[in-house]
């Protein structure tokens, strides 16, 4: 069942219909100012941080769902309605919401008045701006009365759902003319505020919740709009919101906008005060000035517009198959941006107050953003490597606002040096900046301990050479890639986080996994050192890694997969020696990616077993059998119920690594398949069974053990909208940067016949004619019309167009 269909020419995802299976969210903003919506209108937003910067309150897990955000009600005569369908879920003569790059429109109508809600962060603001435009479709006459309302978070999201004895004292207001200004701890160590204007004369404004609603109501029953008359409350403490009343009259077919901006003003700390007392807002009345005028806000939505073109237009394809170019020319490369921009902080399943960047995601984020605006990539590497520790080790996470890594959660995930070195080469080839590896770089964010970060890298490659097991296969610490296994943690009391647990510290569990992403990663390590002129290390990288390929060859073979693990005690995990968990999908997908068992036929043998026991219609589950009990000595991946997340759940973000190694064997046709059945696009029709959005990827399907297979849950902020990007973009239709020129070595079956694919790189512009026939061993090149041996195109001159025409 579908609840709505895409609209390719606008880049837009059309819901028609309010009641989907789930809200369904869009993020505006991609530079500091960040908004979540739902097509009901639901959500919050924030400057730079999820938790220290939060501007609206938002209360995740309620019932109903998704209320909370910003409200707009309508009385028209007696009959008061919301025209985004919540919070008051009123019959609507027609709905849709068209959810597209960085904007949001809601329309609602209802008895001959039509309400359509254009929202966007605008380039350069650090604001949402909503344009309300309100039609008269009737014969008669309306009057209306239209109140706004956003309910303020007090900045602090994680102690504005904890500490209500400080909080209900705190709230403070200031009213200027139309504007509703948020200023609670401002009088003291705030020097910024949030504003709520509306570019007309207002009737009247509410800055007390429960003025505004009533003690017992809730906002679906706002006593000030059902009685038509707003109080004029000031908040102080207690619940501050905002609320403007406008009276509007509107002729027979008459439409009319108003523009509302909720803006995040900083004020440098000695202009504070405009007088004593008194907050300074020039900043703000300067804010609404360049809103003033609707054609403001078009002219905006026109430049939000460009930029994003501009960035979409990098790569293309054209295939017969327009699921297929959805998601790669728009929605995946999109959803790239958001979680570049998120890590895994703020969706509607990340509170946006326990996580904050984290060192493997982004450097995954990385690999699905890096062509979209390198420079930004540039930028991110360097916080990353930051926060790196001088030992190659590394926090896990760090905070956005402060670029600190989170001594909460630590170290100690064995994984994580290694995706520095992805991540970095991941920018180098798509960009030629080698220069980025003469860099100083601190490490834990101390100046006084800075390295390049070449040598950054360098300590990453050894990090995992020095901690290698009885089997010479990596330690895998606290987790690898796969947080819930953890095989020092041994927890019996349900208070402990089993991450950050380690109730043995053994040198014994090690991780096939890690071993697999260790020979995947040198080839491009020892590339770079070469490039910096360290010739030994390179060979001496690539003995190890032959050793490494060895280790996993010997020990980590289980006869027709490879192994996932051995536990503290030495005991195979992801064994079919084993009760539980006899395969793993992560270490078939990364050691075949990493080229392990290619030669000597076990790289198809581990890829089979994958089909023959992993995959499912919904996409192929991350292990089986599923652990049907808690294994002390495993973590926290048994502590799922079977089907769900890490115990044989779909767990989306590791798919892609089974498509890229059925490239590395050759088997297209495979790889497409597996591509299919998690995009989105193509999974439309099941909206009713996925529930989440189609113009995203999930993190999670649930497995074919869970009680509710199918369903997806955790939509955008996952590393599997990064990793389908490169497993389609730069395996399938296989068009890939590497160091020394464009690959373009496609692999994609025999269903699609022919495409074009247009690639800007460095400059240059390669448009890509591919024919499909399958006729040939490997495929055929010619460039500029000019038959080349291989399928590396070197890298054109800036400026310059390269025609390539393939055929496979
Ligand atoms: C989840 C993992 C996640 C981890 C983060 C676990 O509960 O299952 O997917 O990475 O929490 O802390
Ligand atoms: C989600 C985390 O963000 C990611 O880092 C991890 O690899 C997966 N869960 C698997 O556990």
């Amino acid at each position: 069942m579908q609840y709505g269909h895409f609209d390719d020419e606008a880049r837009e995802y059309v819901i028609t219909t309010p009641r989907t299976p789930y809200p369904w969210i869009n993020y505006l903003g991609n530079e500091d100012f960040f908004s979540l919506i739902s097509h009901t209108g639901g959500g919050y937003c924030f400057y730079r941080d999820a938790r220290f910067r939060r501007l609206l309150r938002y209360r995740y897990n309620n019932s109903p769902t998704d209320v909370g955000g910003r409200a707009l009600y309508i009385r028209d005569g007696d009959d008061v309605w919301t025209p985004a369908w919540m919070p008051m879920k009123s019959e609507l003569d027609s709905f849709e919401c068209r959810h597209g790059l960085g904007t949001t429109k809601i329309r609602g109508s209802r008895n001959g008045v039509s309400a359509e809600m254009l929202y966007l962060v605008p380039l350069g603001e650090t604001a949402e701006v909503c344009r309300l435009t309100l039609t008269n479709e009737s014969s008669s006459v309306k009057t209306l009365k239209v109140f706004s309302l956003v309910e303020f978070c007090l900045w602090n999201a994680w102690d504005d759902q904890t500490n209500f004895q400080r909080n209900f004292s705190i709230g403070e207001v200031e009213i200027e003319g139309s504007a509703i200004y948020h200023v609670t701890e401002y009088r003291e160590r705030r020097n910024h505020y949030a504003v709520f204007g509306v570019n007309s004369p207002i009737a009247g404004f509410d800055t007390d919740r429960e003025t505004f609603l009533g003690l017992y109501n809730g906002l679906h029953e706002p006593e000030a709009v059902l009685e038509g008359a707003p109080r004029n409350s000031i908040a102080s403490g207690w619940a501050p919101i905002g609320s403007h009343c406008l009276e509007v009259e509107l002729a027979p077919g008459e439409s009319r906008s108003f523009v509302f901006v909720l803006g995040y003003v900083e004020n440098p700390v000695e202009d504070k005060w405009e007088r004593p007392g008194v907050v300074n807002k020039e900043p703000a009345r300067a804010l609404m000035a360049r809103f003033s005028e609707t054609a403001q806000l078009e002219a905006a939505v026109a430049e939000l517009r460009d930029h994003w073109s501009s960035l979409l237009e990098i790569s293309t394809v054209e295939s017969p198959d327009e699921r297929l170019n959805r998601m790669v020319n728009t929605w995946n490369p999109y959803q790239c941006m958001v979680t570049f921009n998120m890590s895994r902080s703020a969706s509607y399943f990340e509170s946006g107050i326990g996580r904050g960047m984290g060192f493997r995601d982004s450097n995954q984020d990385l690999l699905g953003f890096v062509h979209l605006v390198p420079e930004r990539a540039r930028q991110r590497i360097i916080d990353i490597a930051s926060t790196q520790f001088a030992d190659g080790s590394a926090y896990h996470q760090y905070q956005p606002l402060t670029k600190r890594g989170n001594n909460d959660i630590g170290s100690g995930f064995n994984d994580d040096p290694l995706w520095l070195i992805i991540g970095v080469a991941a920018y180098i080839k798509e960009t030629g900046d080698f220069d980025i590896l003469s860099e100083e770089v601190p490490f834990d964010n101390d100046e006084a301990n800075t390295a390049t970060l070449f040598e950054h890298l360098r300590r990453s490659f050894h990090f995992t050479l020095e901690n290698l097991g009885p089997h010479g296969l990596p330690l895998i610490g606290r987790a690898d890639w796969n947080d819930c296994l953890n095989l020092n943690c041994f927890s019996e009391t349900p208070d402990e986080p089993y991450q950050t647990t380690a109730n043995r510290e053994g040198r014994t569990a090690e991780s096939i996994f890690i071993a697999g992403q260790f020979v995947y990663t040198t080839p491009d390590y020892a590339d770079l050192a070469e490039y910096m002129g360290f010739a030994e290390e390179a060979t001496a990288a690539r003995e190890h890694s032959t050793q490494m390929e060895a280790a996993i060859l010997e020990h980590g073979w289980d006869g027709e997969w490879f192994l996932r693990a051995y536990d503290f005690f030495g005991q195979k995990v992801g064994s079919h020696e084993c009760e539980d968990g006899q395969i793993f999908i992560e270490p078939q997908g990364f050691c075949v990616m990493a080229g392990v068992g290619v030669d000597d036929g076990r790289a198809l043998r581990a890829l089979d077993s994958v089909a023959e026991r992993l995959a499912t219609p919904y996409g192929i589950v991350l292990n089986q059998p599923a652990f049907s009990r808690y294994h002390v000595e495993l973590g926290e991946i048994s502590s799922y119920p079977p089907g769900y997340k890490e115990n044989a759940g779909i767990f989306c973000h590791n798919n892609p690594w089974v498509m890229i190694a059925e490239t590395r064997v050759g088997r297209g046709d495979r790889a497409f398949d597996y591509y299919k059945r998690i995009a989105g696009a193509y999974l439309e029709k099941i909206s009713d069974v996925h529930r989440t959005e189609p113009y995203v990827y999930s993190q999670m399907v649930a497995g074919r053990d869970a009680v509710r297979e199918g369903e997806a849950k955790n939509s955008w902020l996952t590393g599997t909208a990064a990793w389908n990007y490169v497993a389609i973009a730069h395996h399938i239709l296989g068009i890939r940067p590497e160091f020394d020129g464009l690959r373009v070595s496609p692999c994609i079956g025999a269903e699609i016949q022919n495409f074009t694919v247009s690639r800007r790189c460095r400059g240059a512009v390669y448009r890509i004619r591919v024919t499909n026939s399958l006729k040939h061993d490997g495929p055929l090149l010619k460039v500029n019309g000019e038959t080349t041996k291989g399928t590396l195109v070197p890298y054109a001159p800036a400026g310059e167009t390269v025609d390539i025409d393939c055929e496979t």
